[in-house]
């Protein structure tokens, strides 16, 4: 994608990854609006970025998205850049009960949220004369987490839809990017300085700098090849990720 002269609404933009993309691409001087539940973070945002806009979302309600998606296109009528960003990573156990209220609030959150915002959108994206849907899945697409395993299916099946999403709109002038990001140091867990993770800075101007390109996905070098983990080795690989955790666990 081109990296300025757009007006980019991205989910999830009271902290963590969605903030820090919201900033990289305010400081271009793109028109950026952030979304999410959290009033006091939209405002803290806003108030650090002047100019950005916010707008209050919960991406869990479908008439919340209808009615965000009317306004976006009213008072922000050159928007062109859907960045789908918002989402959660409760832990679970898929080896007894699931809990299903929790298995939903992934599945609602994690891939019906962009499914339902882009549908909302995709019109008006389409009348642009360029126009961007950003995806942003996981690197745990491709390399499941079993302690994680809705929110990692969750992910994958976000992939999937992506991939698909992109082959029907060849005809258009949308394009569609995926970010499948490695362990990042956010809330998304719990901010910890584990080495293992990615700092956010580090994270976001790699990223930034793979968007900038027509890539189609765009994955930090540190994890390339967990990325390329598919193929007939996929089960020995997955097998010792979760094995390497569970002797190393991820402070939660
Ligand atoms: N950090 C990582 O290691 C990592 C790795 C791979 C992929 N990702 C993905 O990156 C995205 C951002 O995660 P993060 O690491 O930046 O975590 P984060 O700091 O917890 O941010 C999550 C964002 O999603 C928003 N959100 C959650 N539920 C929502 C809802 N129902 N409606 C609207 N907004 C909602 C939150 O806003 P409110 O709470 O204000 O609504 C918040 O802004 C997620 O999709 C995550 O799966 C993260």
């Amino acid at each position: 994608m081109q990296l300025t002269g757009n007006t980019i609404f991205i989910t999830g933009g009271t902290s963590g990854i969605g903030r820090g993309f919201a900033e990289a691409f305010h400081r271009l001087g793109n028109q950026v609006i952030v979304a999410g539940r959290r009033r006091a973070l939209l405002d803290e945002v806003t108030a650090a970025n002047p100019g950005m806009r916010s707008i209050e979302l919960d991406i869990a309600d479908p008439a919340a998205i209808t009615a965000v998606a009317a306004t976006l296109v009213s008072e922000f009528p050159r928007l062109n850049v859907l960045f789908n960003n918002a989402g959660i990573m409760p832990f679970d156990d898929a080896s007894g009960v699931i809990d299903d209220a929790v298995a939903q609030a992934i599945l609602t959150t994690n891939l019906l949220g962009p499914i339902r915002m882009t549908s909302a959108l995709i019109e008006h994206l389409k009348a642009q004369p360029r126009a961007t849907i950003i995806n942003n899945t996981s690197v745990l697409a491709f390399l499941p987490l079993a302690s994680t395993a809705v929110y990692s299916a969750s992910k994958a099946a976000l992939h999937a839809y992506t991939l698909s999403q992109r082959f029907m709109l060849r005809n258009t002038r949308v394009t569609v990017q995926e970010i499948a990001p490695p362990w990042v140091d956010t809330d998304l867990i719990k901010k910890s300085g584990d080495p293992r993770a990615m700092p956010l800075d580090a994270f976001i101007a790699e990223t930034m700098a793979g968007l900038g390109t027509e890539a189609e996905e765009v994955v930090v070098e540190a994890v390339r090849s967990v990325r390329d983990n598919p193929g007939a080795k996929e089960h020995a690989m997955v097998n010792a990720f979760n094995a390497a955790l569970v002797a190393n666990p991820i402070p939660v």
